[in-house]
């Protein structure tokens, strides 16, 4: 690993001093018991039109959260572009693997995006690809691209010290792709034709993982596969469901790391929705 992105021979110590700094900046400042509890959680639907009365004002230092609209997930807005040729190529390639190494494969010889030609590498996965949770982000960016692996520049780093702060890491109990498995040049935002090319391979990549549960990293990663025009904004923290097949799997929206990084006031809600994670990923007898 190379550049100053890169947190070169981290110890035990260093790790363990980045998930502190990320508890610290999602607001988490004591540990009154083993199991972390959501401080912030409010009542997700505050009654209508009822005036909260003196008590309830909210206890001082916690944040007052204002009434929000519900998200829109179930009356989506089609995403267009499905049916060109190049997709329908996709599709019917995608549909013919059987392994996530015959998908690999298969987008290695893909030549009809127009974004592998000007990548380095093809960026398909890491993780283990056994874990019940399956997290999607959005392209490649420039290290990815180097190295052929998915977040691991500085917005990777952070997607570790959230994944750590609830139990989870790639070595172990996580796997991690792209809506995009090819970096858009100068990192620039995916066309919809682009993506419309790559969703049949992260569906069947979705299908393939078979995983438990879905993380979509960031608005591109939520609005492709929730197939909704409704913004990260609405959509994050909100439990949807993503289908896979016959399979339903329930899918959580959250805000992309380098959202994160830019605004890290942010991180106080994405530590509520890693709690959501967290507690569906108990529900389900997966932790
Ligand atoms: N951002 C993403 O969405 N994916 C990556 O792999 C890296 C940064």
């Amino acid at each position: 690993m190379n550049g100053p992105e890169q947190d070169q021979g981290t110890g035990g110590s260093t790790d363990a001093f980045a998930l502190l700094q990320f508890y610290a900046e999602a607001g988490v400042s004591e540990l009154v018991m083993d199991e972390a509890v959501d401080n912030y959680s409010l009542p997700e639907t505050p009654p209508a039109a009822q005036p909260a009365p003196a008590s309830a004002a909210p206890a001082r230092g916690k944040p007052s959260l204002p009434p929000r609209p519900q998200p829109t997930v179930s009356s989506p807005a089609p995403i267009p572009l499905e049916g060109t040729r190049e997709a329908e190529t996709a599709r019917e390639t995608a549909a013919r693997c059987q392994s996530l190494e015959d998908l690999r494969a298969a987008l290695a010889a893909f030549d009809l995006c127009p974004l592998k030609q000007t990548a380095k590498n093809l960026v398909f996965s890491d993780g283990n690809p056994a874990a019940k949770v399956m997290f999607v982000g959005e392209a490649p960016g420039r290290d990815e691209d180097i190295q052929g692996l998915p977040f691991v520049g500085r917005s990777g780093q952070l997607l570790d010290r959230m994944l750590a702060s609830i139990g989870l890491s790639r070595q172990e109990n996580a796997y991690i792709a792209n809506v995009l498995p090819w970096r858009p040049p100068g990192n620039r935002n995916p066309t919809d034709a682009e993506l419309a090319m790559c969703r049949p391979f992260i569906e069947r990549h979705i299908e393939l993982m078979n995983p438990e549960v879905l993380v979509f990293l960031g608005g591109v990663s939520a609005k492709q596969l929730l197939n909704t025009s409704t913004g990260i904004m609405r959509l994050r923290g909100k439990w949807a469901v993503y289908k896979a097949g016959d399979r339903e799997i329930p899918a959580l929206p959250v805000f992309h790391p380098a959202y994160l990084l830019r605004q890290t006031a942010q991180k106080r809600l994405a530590w509520r929705d890693l709690l959501k994670l967290q507690e569906k990923l108990k529900e389900l007898g997966l932790s």
